[in-house]
């Protein structure tokens, strides 16, 4: 019985143990720890040796015992399941796919939006989602008995307070901060009491901007915002400039974007329009000006805002706006950002 011998058998033995079916393992015990298996044989020879290797192969043979053992109950150990079976590991076929998950649409397309604007001078700010009438409406030059300040719209919470119904209550808790030059983005989360449908939701998110300085124009306005369309939606797109009114900005103006899959000759994306409309802005009121305490002889500005879940939802292509908030995750891995 040589010292090579024993080590070839337990590694032979080790091998099998591991590779062995449930219903193998016992004949393998017996096989090798058994009565009359390989390794008890071993055991008994020792006393036929001369006495001076008894004790060098005793002490091998009793390792390999050992070794033999510990296998068994490692096998034992995991159910018998043959987890640790070579013959069973393909190391040629493909991994199993780990999904570490990715950035929702909504916080991608923010992203997306604030680093254009970063890129034209404005920096990122925000403000609370519960807010006071005088953020939301009074300081926005909101009249008192304007329908947006009715319970059909807002929702109220405890203490007086509301859930902000547009992001542009940041501009007066922005202007009221600093002085002129101010030039901001402010991505949000805004709340609307409205029927629930795949065109809205009672919660979605907006991107106000806003700039005031001396002698801002209209047309810093218009050249802000084509400079963001070309960079969201590419080099072709152009503007469509309609009148419009909201409490805080004078004049007002609704705009639109050509539609970028079609190029304005009219495809479902657009209903057949040829024009997506994309955002709300005009030159900030001089009541408002007046309300965060900048003279508005000195200084002008303008704002817009636009809403997230429709510029992701053209951009994606998705019909249910409800989508966007189930958060399903059939529905959010198809998106790797
Ligand atoms: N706050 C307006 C809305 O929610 C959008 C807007 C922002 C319009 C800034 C003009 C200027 O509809």
């Amino acid at each position: 019985m040589d010292l090579t011998q024993i080590e070839a058998v337990v590694v032979l033995a080790l091998e099998e143990i591991r590779a062995a079916a449930p219903d193998e393992v016992a004949l393998l015990r017996v096989k090798y720890l058994g009565r009359k298996g390989i390794i008890s044989g071993w055991l008994r020879g020792l006393k036929d040796l001369p006495a001076d290797r008894r004790a060098a192969v005793g002490q091998i043979a009793n390792a390999a015992r050992a070794r033999v053992e510990e296998a068994f109950a490692a096998v034992a150990a995991d159910g018998g399941r043959g987890v640790h079976r070579p013959t069973g590991f393909d190391p040629t076929l493909p991994g199993r796919r780990g999904y570490p998950g990715t950035r929702h649409p909504i916080s991608h397309t923010i992203e997306v939006i604030s680093s254009i604007f970063q890129q034209m001078g404005f920096v990122v700010a925000d403000g609370p989602e519960v807010e006071t009438d005088y953020y939301n409406f009074e300081a926005l030059n909101f009249p008192p008995d304007h329908p947006a300040r009715d319970m059909q719209d807002t929702l109220f919470v405890e203490g007086g307070r509301l859930l902000r119904t547009h992001t542009s209550p940041v501009q007066i808790r922005s202007f009221q901060k600093r002085r002129p030059p101010v030039k901001i983005i402010a991505p949000g989360r805004v709340y609307r009491f409205e029927a629930i449908s795949s065109r809205s939701y009672c919660l979605f998110h907006q991107v106000e901007g806003f700039y005031v300085d001396t002698d801002v124009t209209f047309g810093d306005l218009k050249g802000a915002i084509l400079a963001f369309a070309q960079a969201y939606f590419g080099p072709d797109v152009t503007l469509r400039f309609r009148p419009s009114f909201f409490p805080f900005t004078e004049p007002s103006t609704e705009v639109d974007f050509t539609c970028y899959l079609c190029g304005g000759h009219g495809c479902s994306v657009c209903k057949y329009e040829g024009w997506l409309e994309i955002l709300g802005a005009g030159m900030i009121d001089p009541n408002v000006l007046k309300a965060v305490g900048y003279d508005p002889d000195e200084f002008s500005g303008y704002a817009f805002g636009m809403g997230v879940e429709r510029l992701a939802m053209l951009r994606y292509k998705i019909e249910d706006i409800r989508l966007l908030f189930d958060n399903d995750i059939r529905f959010l891995r198809q998106f790797e950002f």
